[in-house]
């Protein structure tokens, strides 16, 4: 029988009417990305059909389309928990937006400046500052996991850093294993070294509720597409850094924080779409016209409290198959509910097309080659 949490959020998922090969869909990719509600729908498809413009025109549409923009960094600022709308930067996605700001970051360092990054990551948060440090003489550290406890080493950050370290780069959550990362002792250890930090929480939005001010970092990323939006991405950054650095930016575009973090036209849709994403969310509290910072607070806890019972099913199940290895740290630790998992005999790329065949949709295989380590092969990641 359907719990009343899971029948009043399916209510909302027209997706979960299809079928695939006769049988009811399962969705277990959400480290490649979440459904999309239809309020999200409805709102992407009211901005195109009733309000669409340009910005900064002195006309109805543009007029509306500023203030839908407005509204949706307020909203996304409640989400951050960020102290102003102006930190939040709207761009393509995660890895366009970190190379964008490495880029500018990367004006102000040159040889005898290091970057920190960790075998933990995505590519998305490895690979800009790879290249960043390609082009400019810097040197690249990596902090490597436990693969007993699938945490990062923080003894091996602390050696990592020192005062050539002008930034650390860590994953709040891992899309692979599921692993959360304590990435406010992170930033500290970065604050004290003199560097910043800058944090992918792609794969931590959707499961944790994202606290800027708690983390204490310099920089954080997102994607609005993982939490139930269209495929945004969401740059945060405290204002004295925003203010300070130079992005690249087509001249005579606005230069003032944080649209001069925002290069060309926007996906004026998507981001409607990605306030109405945050409105949904708080949704599941259940109790409009609450502040909005605390109906998300209310409706995470509910989201957590689902999905860790679910999880705890997935991960019973699997570690009990023969043959089924099951990666990431201890089922009721911190952790996001995404299992990293390998079969005996069958490659992850063919189990994954397997089940997709089933209508259950996987995590495809991916394999990541940190910089200059090891290179090593992630199974597949469901959650
Ligand atoms: C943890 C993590 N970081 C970064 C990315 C890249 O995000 P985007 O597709 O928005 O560039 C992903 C996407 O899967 C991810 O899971």
């Amino acid at each position: 029988m359907t719990d009343p949490f899971s029948a009043r959020v399916r209510a909302d998922f027209p997706v979960f009417e299809r079928r695939v090969g006769g049988r009811p869909i399962a969705f277990f990719d959400g480290p490649g990305g979440s459904q999309v509600p239809r309020q999200v729908a409805d709102a992407v498809r009211d901005y195109l059909l009733m309000h669409n413009a340009n910005t900064h025109g002195f006309f109805a549409t543009s007029e509306e389309t500023d203030a839908a923009i407005a509204g949706a960094r307020e909203r996304v600022a409640a989400l951050l928990n960020a102290p102003w709308p102006s930190e939040v930067a709207f761009g393509a996605n995660m890895t366009t937006l970190t190379f964008h700001l490495s880029r500018s970051l990367g004006r102000e360092w040159g040889p005898g400046d290091e970057i920190v990054v960790t075998q933990l990551d995505h590519q998305a948060n490895v690979a800009p500052w790879v290249r960043l440090a390609e082009d400019r003489g810097i040197t690249v550290r990596v902090v490597p996991f436990s693969s007993e406890t699938f945490t990062l080493d923080l003894e091996a950050l602390d050696r990592a850093l020192s005062r050539r370290t002008r930034l650390v780069a860590v994953g709040a959550a891992s899309n692979a294993i599921g692993t959360v990362n304590d990435v406010a002792a992170v930033a500290e250890r970065a604050r004290r070294a003199g560097a910043l930090s800058f944090v992918d929480a792609v794969h931590y939005t959707p499961h944790r509720l994202p606290d800027v001010q708690a983390m204490g970092c310099d920089f954080l990323a997102c994607s609005a597409y993982k939490f139930f939006g269209p495929h945004v991405g969401i740059l945060w950054g405290r204002t004295e850094h925003l203010e300070r650095l130079t992005p690249y930016k087509v001249p005579p575009a606005s230069d003032t924080a944080p649209e001069r973090w925002e290069t060309g036209t926007l996906n004026h849709e998507g981001i409607v779409g990605t306030g109405a994403a945050v409105e949904w969310i708080a949704s599941l509290a259940g109790d409009p016209g609450r502040d909005l910072r605390e109906s998300l607070r209310r409706a995470y806890a509910a989201i957590h409290r689902h999905e860790s019972a679910l999880f705890a099913q997935l991960h019973a199940g699997l570690t009990s198959m023969p043959g089924v290895r099951v990666y990431g740290p201890a089922a009721e630790g911190e952790r996001t509910p995404t299992a990293g998992f390998t079969i005996d005999g069958v490659s992850p790329g063919e189990a994954a097309r397997r089940l997709g065949r089933r209508g259950c949709s996987s995590g495809t295989a991916t394999s990541t080659r940190p910089p200059s380590v090891t290179r090593w092969a992630w199974p597949i990641a469901a959650g």
